[in-house]
């Protein structure tokens, strides 16, 4: 048991946590899995030596074990340990020091190039390869495949973080893995043991009445549900000192304006050179 991992909570802490005291939802049927779920978090700092033998190949089963749309498995992943390219990767992605700090890091793709590869084999023409439809079957793929491992890799005492910032350069990501045409990184993930002094807490999520509807749309309260949401996060950013403190700022932030898209603003044209047409 240590700060980033306490242990298997009960129903009750694990939804206090995720939900603030305030907002704990009528949830039913419960086990220890389910607690691992809610307790995950994110995790910026890691010792730097490797999980050990076979953990890969676990998580790859985890992730293999998603669902994927008609089976077409349109994801693959590529596993990164060379100090000069976890360097090069980190560059790429604002210098965030946990790729390299970590021992594994795992670049998953949105890979339509096997499957066009299967076509050349067979000398069959696939008319839904340039399709914007086929590249989002691959990237939903990949999210699915990369959470399982999420899950997994918390299950047996690992943590991690997603780094988006993988697609504010995927051209130069390609080259540095050697990326043939269809194939793009949509996100990268750190996986490791906390370093000593990592305390991440679980961060408290929008109460289930803002983001569940039933039957259709909407929520009339959604603004006050907003503000008391607010509130929590401003406690929580204080306690981590994180200078966006509320949500509301951190969506403004966020999205509010073009540069805050760290070059992603540009993904289609990206997407096209690498080989998506996204028709
Ligand atoms: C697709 C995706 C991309 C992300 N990219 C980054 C990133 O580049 N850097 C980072 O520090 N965190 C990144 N995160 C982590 C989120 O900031 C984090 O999940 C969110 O703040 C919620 O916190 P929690 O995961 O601790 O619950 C990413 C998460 C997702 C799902």
């Amino acid at each position: 048991m240590d700060a980033v991992n306490p242990g298997i909570l009960s129903k009750e802490e694990s939804l206090s946590l995720r939900y603030g005291d305030d907002s704990i939802p009528a949830a039913g049927p419960w086990n220890d899995h389910l607690s691992v779920l809610l307790s995950h978090r994110s995790v910026r700092g890691y010792r730097t030596d490797a999980p050990p033998a076979g953990t890969l190949e676990t998580l790859i089963a985890a992730a293999q074990s998603a669902a994927t749309s008609s089976n077409l498995q349109t994801w693959s992943v590529i596993t990164v340990t060379d100090p000069d390219k976890k360097a090069a990767l980190a560059k790429l992605a604002n210098n965030q020091k946990h790729i390299e700090q970590c021992p594994l890091f795992l670049c998953w793709l949105a890979d339509l190039s096997r499957n066009q590869r299967l076509g050349e084999q067979e000398d069959v023409t696939l008319e839904t390869m340039p399709y914007f439809e086929t590249f989002l079957v691959a990237a939903i793929d990949a999210a699915l495949a990369a959470q399982n491992a999420v899950t997994a890799a918390e299950a047996i005492g690992l943590s991690t973080v997603y780094i988006g910032a993988m697609r504010n350069n995927p051209i130069e990501a390609g080259q540095i893995l050697g990326l043939p045409p269809g194939a793009v990184v949509v996100f990268g993930l750190c996986v490791g043991y906390p370093a000593p002094g990592v305390t991440n807490e679980v961060k408290p999520r929008l109460p289930q009445d803002a983001i569940v509807y039933h039957n259709t749309y909407g929520n009339p309260n959604e603004a006050q549900l907003r503000k008391a949401y607010d509130a929590k996060m401003a406690a929580f950013s204080q306690r981590h000192e994180m200078s966006q403190d509320t949500w509301t700022k951190r969506v403004i932030g966020r999205m509010g304006k073009i540069p805050a898209m760290s070059g992603r603003d540009k993904l289609v044209s990206i997407l096209n050179a690498m080989g998506f047409p996204l028709k």
